[in-house]
């Protein structure tokens, strides 16, 4: 079987690499040289855990293989996946699909034999039939189907949920696309993954409405964590209580800064679009985009409430930029709002990620960058976690107190117990924990070994 993947950005380069690992052949087209240079001298262009690995090893078996000539890339193909960006359009939050159209229009007058199109991109409802009806305007003899299948994949963990995903959504109408389809998915379905085969508008109303309902749950606990800190309760201890009935779930309620990413943040206002253009307002999920921004902004604020509502002069190292561990990416991170607050408010920032740093150069200016949490903390008068690396889930304390001009850390992930931190005389802030008495810090931690 042979497949094309257009666009070898993140979606692309990841699913097409595991349908090679699927014993797929599989071509990736991009238009982007210095991707495909990139990818020919087999360097990875995005960080993404255990890619490097697949890439290598598909491209020496021959199963995967990148062009930048369309016609090439998809001959033979049967079935071609449109993996292209859909940025947000900055006027009005509107997926922008200049990309998914334009590479219909380009693949049309290729088509050879039967061929199904499937947009791979998260699209808004009715891009599927868009697609159909360009390629039947630039060319009506072509034998092709269209379908719809999201991607569920969250970054840094992208491979395991494609190897392994909860579900797999088909959004298509015609049964000879569902047979094509079900032979690419084979090995999940040989696995018993749960395929659903849909109509394309509800495929693609799938995908904005899952990430919705998760970021809804995020920034719920978030307001609750709000709640939590004016009530004296524990927002971990009222997460893991809701969590264990079996409606709710315990996945996605952990607290923190906000929520970003390349896809929460497109995929809501995406969707509050599309509820106002068929005059079905989403007034949670507009809600949850309103919190969300506060919320970032928030954080800000309370390092700035930390100095008695003054950090001009202060130093202020930032403990992970990427939006969430494991990444690389910084699109819509909470730290690319609160370092420019903090530096408005006269801060001087010192920042220290895994990965970020390339990415975060980009947005953020005057950072004093470091290579570890440590350099950091030379002469800091607060630290403050923004991601929650495993590195930092075990920092040294005491070097750490030593290196700092005063000892004050803002866990805005919640990787720390308070006891633990007071315990070692540091003043501690987190996220919707009540504040314990330092007397009683030695206790806690006897409790708990
Ligand atoms: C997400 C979806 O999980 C994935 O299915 C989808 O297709 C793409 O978008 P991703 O953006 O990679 O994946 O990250 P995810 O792990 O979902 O986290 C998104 C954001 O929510 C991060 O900023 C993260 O820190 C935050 N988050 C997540 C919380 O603040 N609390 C949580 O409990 C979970």
């Amino acid at each position: 079987m042979r497949i094309a993947m257009i666009g070898t950005g993140y979606v692309g380069l990841v699913s097409g690499t595991c349908f090679a690992e699927f014993g797929i052949n599989v071509t990736g087209i991009d238009k982007d040289e210095n991707k495909i240079n990139t990818l020919l001298n087999g360097e990875i262009p995005i960080f993404e855990p255990g890619l490097d690995v697949l890439v290598e090893r598909q491209t020496a078996a021959g199963r995967l293989k990148f062009t930048t000539d369309l016609a090439e890339g998809i001959k033979g193909a049967q079935a071609i996946f449109i993996a292209v960006g859909t940025p947000s359009r900055r006027e009005d939050g509107h997926a922008d699909l200049s990309y998914v159209y334009q590479a219909a229009r380009e693949i049309a007058p290729l088509l050879e034999d039967y061929t199904v199109i499937v947009t791979k991109s998260t699209v808004p409802v009715g891009t599927a039939r868009e697609v159909e009806r360009i390629i039947r305007e630039v060319n009506p003899n072509a034998d092709f189907d269209v379908a719809s299948n999201p991607e569920f994949l969250r970054e840094g963990a992208a491979i395991e949920d494609f190897m392994r995903p909860d579900r797999v959504v088909i959004g298509t109408d015609s049964e000879r696309a569902q047979e094509v389809m079900r032979r690419i998915y084979r090995p999940l379905y040989i696995n018993e993954t749960p395929i659903v085969m849909v109509a394309p508008e509800t495929s693609e109303l799938i995908k904005y409405a899952s990430n919705a309902f998760l970021a809804t749950k995020i920034t719920f606990i978030n307001e609750i964590a709000n709640l939590c800190e004016q009530t004296g309760a524990n927002v971990q201890q009222v997460a893991k209580a809701m969590g264990l009935d079996g409606r709710i779930g315990g996945k996605f309620l952990h607290a923190g800064p906000g929520y970003g990413g390349s896809c929460f943040p497109k995929d809501t206002l995406a969707l509050a679009q599309i509820g106002q253009k068929h005059g079905t307002p989403q007034t949670i999920v507009e809600q949850v985009i309103e919190a969300n921004s506060n919320r970032q902004a928030d954080m800000a604020q309370r390092v700035i409430n930390a100095f008695g509502g003054d950090v001009k002069g202060k130093t202020i190292g930032i403990l992970g930029i990427a939006f969430k561990p494991n990444t690389d990416d910084v699109r819509d991170a909470p730290s690319l709002v609160v370092v420019p607050l903090l530096q408005e408010a006269g801060a001087n920032i010192k920042a220290y990620d895994p990965e970020a740093r390339e990415q975060a150069e980009k947005h953020l200016k005057n950072v004093d960058w470091k290579t570890n949490a440590y350099d950091v903390a030379e002469g800091a008068d607060a630290l403050v976690i923004l991601t929650e690396w495993n590195e930092f889930r075990a920092l040294g304390l005491n070097d750490l107190k030593e290196k700092m001009n005063q000892p004050l850390l803002l866990d805005f992930r919640n990787i720390y117990t308070e006891a633990e931190i007071k315990a070692r005389g540091f003043n501690y802030i987190s996220i919707g924990r009540p504040e314990i008495k330092l007397e009683d810090c030695s206790a806690q931690l006897k409790k708990a070994g």
